[in-house]
């Protein structure tokens, strides 16, 4: 059972990349993602996330620089590990960056970075944003493996993807993985992060895992708004983490670490 030493405070952030890949759909100026960032700040999101794809498929170098004026909360910016990519994160100096594996066929991120793959280029790219003042986390699978490189390459934190549990959520074992996962991270003082694939109806379990803080939720937030107003999907998602009881130690609600 999670103890009450986990992370004092599960933070919540939205992934608004899906309000730009309808914008994009038309080509037009509407719906504007930073705008929708806006919205969800006002619900109680504690950040924003945003993925500047190599192919730019959803958002735009131009989403970025609004989302940067407008925005009160910190962002995530997820890019792969390219010059151009570091080039811009330095540029806009987002609170972390988030390093993800991308491949130009893939629907969405279909599975976490090998960080034992090139471990001296992304220990560099850590190491010059770091010189910038900007945080690093990697998008990681729930595998110890991974978990020891990432410790290795100097990133300050791991996101855990939950894509195999937002799958089989009945299934214990990808709970389990995510669990263990979470620990081993946070007992090698790197801060946890997940998500992928979480929804209202499967983030309470993942939710009450204390070694976790912060959540990064996108697809179903953009879903759930095209019925009920993004302000309103924000604020179910939050009511759905706090429905996280199974680990019998809710997060209990304090102001945001960052
Ligand atoms: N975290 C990372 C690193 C991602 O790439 C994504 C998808 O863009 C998410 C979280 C959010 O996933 P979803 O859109 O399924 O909520």
């Amino acid at each position: 059972m999670a103890g009450t030493d986990g992370a004092a405070y599960l933070r919540l952030f939205i992934n608004i990349d899906h309000v730009a890949t309808l914008r994009q759909a038309r080509r037009t100026d509407e719906p504007d993602p930073a705008q929708a960032a806006v919205l969800c700040e006002r619900a109680g999101a504690d950040g924003i996330t945003a993925h500047l794809r190599e192919d730019r498929r959803h958002i735009q170098d131009a989403d970025l620089d609004a989302l940067v004026k407008v925005s009160r909360t910190p962002l995530n910016l997820e890019i792969a590990c390219t010059d151009e990519m570091l080039g811009i994160a330095e540029r806009l100096r987002p609170h972390h960056v988030t390093f993800v594996p991308e491949r130009r066929q893939e629907v969405t991120t279909e599975g976490g970075l090998d960080v034992t793959r090139e471990p001296e280029r992304l220990r560099d790219a850590v190491a010059r944003l770091a010189a910038a003042g900007i945080v690093s986390s990697l998008f990681i699978d729930a595998d110890p493996r991974m978990i020891d490189a990432s410790r290795a390459a100097g990133a300050a934190a791991i996101e855990l993807h939950t894509g195999r549990y937002a799958h089989a959520p009945s299934d214990p074992a990808t709970l389990q993985a995510l669990r263990e996962s979470a620990r081993h991270g946070r007992a090698l003082g790197l801060a946890v992060h997940a998500g992928h694939g979480l929804t209202a109806r499967n983030v309470a379990p993942v939710a009450a895992l204390t070694d976790i803080e912060e959540l990064n939720i996108g697809h179903s937030i953009v879903s759930r708004a095209v019925f009920i107003g993004i302000e309103e999907a924000v604020r179910e998602m939050r009511a759905a983490m706090g429905r996280g009881a199974v680990d019998g130690a809710l997060h209990p609600l304090a102001p945001p670490r960052l």
